[in-house]
């Protein structure tokens, strides 16, 4: 069942967000070589903490950790340890904050050192498949709208989207319905009205979109081990268009 939002609400999903906005302003200056993926999960702890949110994904089905980190062929829940950056690694940074009893749920991709064109083009697909979106939304679209764009971005550039993982509703739970996922067909699935808040989250390969769990089970892997990234936004609709409550454009 879709729970819509009071403006109330949205607020404190927005006051999650300015956490998540805070970690990703601490931790995307610490990307480099020689860096453990641990350090940067005991930063966003820490800032999390600071800021009188709580660490939404630590203990979530079991999970051990604050951040997810998932390295080159790894697409999302890489577990943070004490393997350090090397250049040219693709860090896939996923962070997740619970306030005043919201969640706010966001990821970024990011480079180690000189950006290599390729890489950072994938990064760019996935970046640039929920803006297009976002800025292509209308009032009457479904979920397959949202869908629908986010697969033609990514495709038109060459890379595909992953199927088995998909973003979702949130609000007082980290995972709500409906489901959102990165490809699907124009005009299906539940309308997007005002209240409605959406983490969405386009999953990018530079191969195919195959995954799967490594032994540790929790990080996910492209079959081919070739590169991914990853992005993700909470967004909220509203009357008048939607609130981005997890980005000011920065980062
Ligand atoms: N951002 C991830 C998602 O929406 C959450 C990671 S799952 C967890 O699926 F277990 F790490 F919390
Ligand atoms: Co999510």
């Amino acid at each position: 069942m879709i729970e819509l939002k009071s403006k109330r609400e949205i607020q404190l999903i927005g006051e999650a967000g300015e956490i998540i906005k805070k970690v990703f302003a601490a931790v995307c200056p610490m990307i480099a070589e020689g860096v453990a993926t641990a350090a940067l999960d005991s930063v966003a702890e820490k800032v999390i903490l600071e800021n009188g949110g709580e660490p939404a994904f630590k203990g979530y089905r079991g999970y051990p950790k604050t951040a997810c980190i998932s390295l080159n062929e790894a697409v999302v829940h890489g577990i943070p340890n004490g393997r350090q950056l090397k250049k040219g690694d693709l860090v896939s940074f996923d962070i997740g904050v619970k306030r005043k009893g919201f969640y706010a749920d966001a990821a970024r991709t990011w480079q180690v050192g000189t950006p290599d064109p390729a890489k950072q083009a994938l990064i760019d697909a996935a970046k640039a498949s929920l803006d297009g979106a976002l800025a292509a939304y209308k009032t009457g679209w479904r979920i397959g709208d949202l869908s629908e764009t986010i697969q033609q971005y990514v495709e038109k550039r060459g890379f595909q989207v992953v199927r088995d993982y998909a973003g979702h509703g949130i609000g007082r739970q980290l995972h709500e319905d409906p489901q959102v996922p990165n490809y699907g067909k124009a005009g299906r699935g539940a309308k997007i009205e005002p209240g409605l808040v959406l983490a969405i989250e386009p999953m990018v390969t530079a191969g195919h979109y195959a995954v799967e769990t490594l032994e540790d089970g929790w990080t996910v892997v492209t079959k081919d081990r070739k590169n991914a990234s990853h992005y993700e936004d909470t967004i909220a609709f509203t009357e008048s268009g939607f609130i981005n409550l997890t980005s000011d454009g920065v980062l």
